[in-house]
């Protein structure tokens, strides 16, 4: 078999990316094109008493205003798993700052946006819960789950515990700000809809837009060919989407609504605001005997978004007594939504943090401190499929010069500046979806790959590319990918770590359905299939085929039963701190992670490179800032809300550690998109604490604080 799976092969998308010839959704290009802009709500709470949208009607190339007056009525009510409860003028109820009130159509962008500046609302104001604390707190219970999870007493055992630390965490709302904002282009033709659309799934925005307009699914078809960054915030439709289809269908024309950067902090969805308890208890050698994780997020008034915040408490250590809780607070902003590893990011901001402090409480090293608290099984007893949290704390603290660190805290010094060495470790778990491939060799020796997923920037049409050629016995450049589009193979969202997995594993079966298929042409003999593409155009030929179709349908088994499927990893940051200033950078950061099979090293150390700068984004920068008279997001824009830039992000060495897997899937993978962020934040904590000897627990880490 040749090694093109895990070859460090360069993006197959490379070239079609550098020289502008891949095409996003906002440029794409239709004849007759008119453009939406939404006008937004200035009120956090109460309804639209009066909208004025004469002067706008008045403006240059001005075709339409869509308010709640004349919006074409949709289902926006009906709601399926992962949806989110959308605002598309069905009535004039404001829930928050920024939801769409009005779409001005016009024949140009400029045009759209100057008439929006036109309109005008007069509101009829109802009380708005703006802070976080004055929300009530109340426990989910959406989808029947259960979202607390309790073994043994963990509170009992706190209280005779030997050593315990019990602190309060708070991870900020963070805004998602991918390269590539949010767009969508929606053209009728008749009762059918064609949408391209900057998602990361186009068979959920299918299912959604058919839902919301009362068609068939094969009435509406979702295109997504590239798309600059996802991060979760394009793991759902959102209102925007429907606006601009329900916006086409006014008009009589197609239309495009391009959200403007300032619009990202609008009705798009963010990272809830969290404020997690985590005690620990321990006896006198570190070993965890209670382990209490209890976080309070945010939700809307209208809608109900969680994320798994403590779920990492059960499966990072071993403990016999652990509660893990979640709940929400209702307040008047938009509904948050995933942001890359949406529970683990600030979970483990809060777990890993803790187990910092223990570790200056217990007086053992940190590393030794979590390897004591290694374990086989997750809460629930499960074993672990594999499970490499050792080899990367082990790998990552010698690539490092862990030993090199001395333990106390603002001890290390570099000059005038203070020197803090952090570490953090890291999981996420590993599942997959139901999805399906279709390869077609062709008689010239080439073969076409589709599926419907969808390539967020993370290499999918890279990877899933080897995969094919390796299982066809073909190289790279005669197999083409062809991704993005609901008409290709179903398969889910490109979220949760999970596309790889699930849609690869297809490609891999449908591959091996087509090379079956090419082997019993060849009477079975395998000799006659191993000229690769010049030995299978002549097979093809010989059968006189033009193609030869491999499908396959592949979903999971029962091995989520049968084993707890996660990887690991750890996370290793060195600050500089200035102890007049406060101010903070990342030196260096190491990370190494056990997340199974590797199908190209070079967009796998891309993913691990993006969760570092992720985590120093979390760690030191990002924050979403509310007015609480008002409601309204201040900083909505690339000027105030802070994102790491080059100058943020030091040399960052990822190591992986080979990991084979058997029970995961056809091909091994566990999925990498997301746990490169996981711990980052915190291991940039640890290490502020150890340069500085203070302890910031509410991020991000900002001068303020350090020297407040
Ligand atoms: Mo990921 S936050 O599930 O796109």
């Amino acid at each position: 078999m040749n090694p093109l799976v895990g070859a460090p092969v360069d993006r197959v998308d490379g070239r079609l990316k550098v020289t502008g010839a891949a095409t996003y959704s906002a440029e794409v290009a239709l004849p007759n094109l008119a453009y939406g802009v939404m006008v937004l709500s200035s009120t956090a709470s109460g309804s639209v008493a009066a909208i004025d949208v004469a002067a706008a009607r008045r403006a240059p190339g001005v075709i339409d205003v869509m308010t709640s007056r004349n919006a074409p009525r949709v289902d926006a009510k009906s709601k399926g798993a992962g949806d989110r409860t959308l605002m598309v003028l069905q009535d004039d109820v404001v829930y928050y700052d920024r939801q769409p009130i009005a779409v001005v159509i016009a024949d140009t962008f400029e045009h759209a946006t100057d008439a929006a500046s036109l309109v005008r609302a007069r509101y009829a104001k109802a009380a708005a819960i703006t802070r976080f604390d004055d929300a009530a707190e109340y426990k989910p219970g959406a989808g029947g789950r259960d979202p607390d999870l309790r073994k043994g007493d963990a509170s009992a055992a706190l209280a005779q515990a030997a050593v315990k630390v019990d602190h309060t965490y708070v991870v900020p709302v963070e805004h998602h700000n991918p390269m590539e904002p949010h767009a969508t282009v929606a053209q009728w033709d008749g009762d059918r809809l064609t949408v391209y659309e900057a998602t990361q799934g186009v068979v959920s925005a299918r299912r959604k837009l058919a839902q919301v307009f009362g068609l068939p699914p094969t009435g509406v078809r979702v295109v997504a060919k590239f798309i600059g960054g996802g991060f979760g915030g394009k793991g759902t439709l959102w209102s925007h989407a429907v606006l601009a289809a329900m916006s086409a269908k006014l008009v009589g024309r197609p239309v495009k609504i391009a959200l403007t950067r300032p619009q990202m902090f609008g009705s798009v969805g963010f990272r809830p605001r969290t404020v997690q308890r985590v005690a620990l208890g321990a006896a006198a050698d570190g070993r965890l005997t209670s382990l209490v994780h209890e976080t309070s997020a945010q939700t809307s008034v209208f809608d109900e978004f969680m994320a798994g915040t403590g779920a990492l408490s059960a499966v990072l250590y071993g403990t016999p007594n652990l509660t893990i809780t979640h709940r929400l607070r209702r307040v008047n902003s938009a509904t948050p939504t995933f942001m890359r590893a949406p529970g683990e990011s600030c979970g483990s901001f809060a777990l890993e943090s803790a187990m910092d402090e223990l570790a200056y409480a217990v007086g053992v090293d940190p590393i030794e401190l979590r390897l004591r608290n290694d374990t086989d099984v997750d809460a629930q007893g499960l074993p672990f499929s594999s499970r490499a949290l050792r080899q990367c704390l082990e790998q990552g603290a010698e690539r490092f010069g862990w030993s090199r660190r001395d333990p106390r805290p603002r001890s290390m010094r570099d000059g005038r500046m203070l020197v803090g060495m952090g570490v953090a470790a890291a999981t996420y778990p590993t599942h997959r979806s139901p999805a399906s491939a279709l390869v077609q060799v062709r008689a010239d020796g080439s073969a076409t790959v589709r599926s419907a997923g969808v390539d967020i920037g993370t290499g999918a049409y890279t990877v899933f590319t080897q995969v094919a050629a390796e299982a066809l016995g073909l190289p790279v450049a005669r197999v083409r990918m062809e991704l993005g589009d609901s008409a290709f193979p179903n398969a889910p969202n490109a979220g949760g770590s999970t596309l790889t997995a699930s849609a690869g594993s297809a490609i891999k079966l449908a591959a091996l359905d087509a090379r079956a298929k090419l082997l019993a042409l060849a009477g079975n003999d395998p000799a006659a299939l191993a000229g690769g593409a010049d030995a299978i155009a002549a097979l093809l030929r010989r059968a006189g085929l033009a193609t030869l179709e491999g499908h396959s349908d592949a979903k999971p088994g029962d091995e989520q039963q049968k084993y707890a499927m996660h990887s690991f990893g750890a996370q290793f940051a060195e600050v500089r701190v200035d102890p007049d200033l406060g101010t903070v950078r990342v030196a260096r950061f190491v990370n190494a992670f056990g997340a199974g099979r590797i199908l190209n090293e070079k967009t796998a150390k891309s993913q691990f490179l993006g969760g570092a700068v992720w985590g120093i984004g979390m760690a030191l920068l990002e924050d979403t800032r509310y007015d609480e008279r008002t409601g309204r997001i201040m900083n909505a824009n690339l000027a105030e809300y802070l994102v790491p830039v080059n100058a943020d992000v030091p040399a960052v060495e990822s190591i992986i550690v080979p990991e084979d897997d058997p029970h995961v899937n056809e091909i091994g993978v566990k999925g990498i998109g997301e746990i490169g962020i996981v711990g980052a934040a915190a291991a940039i904590a640890n290490a502020v604490y150890h340069a500085t000897g203070t302890r910031v627990r509410e991020l991000p880490i900002t001068p303020e604080k350090l020297l407040g």
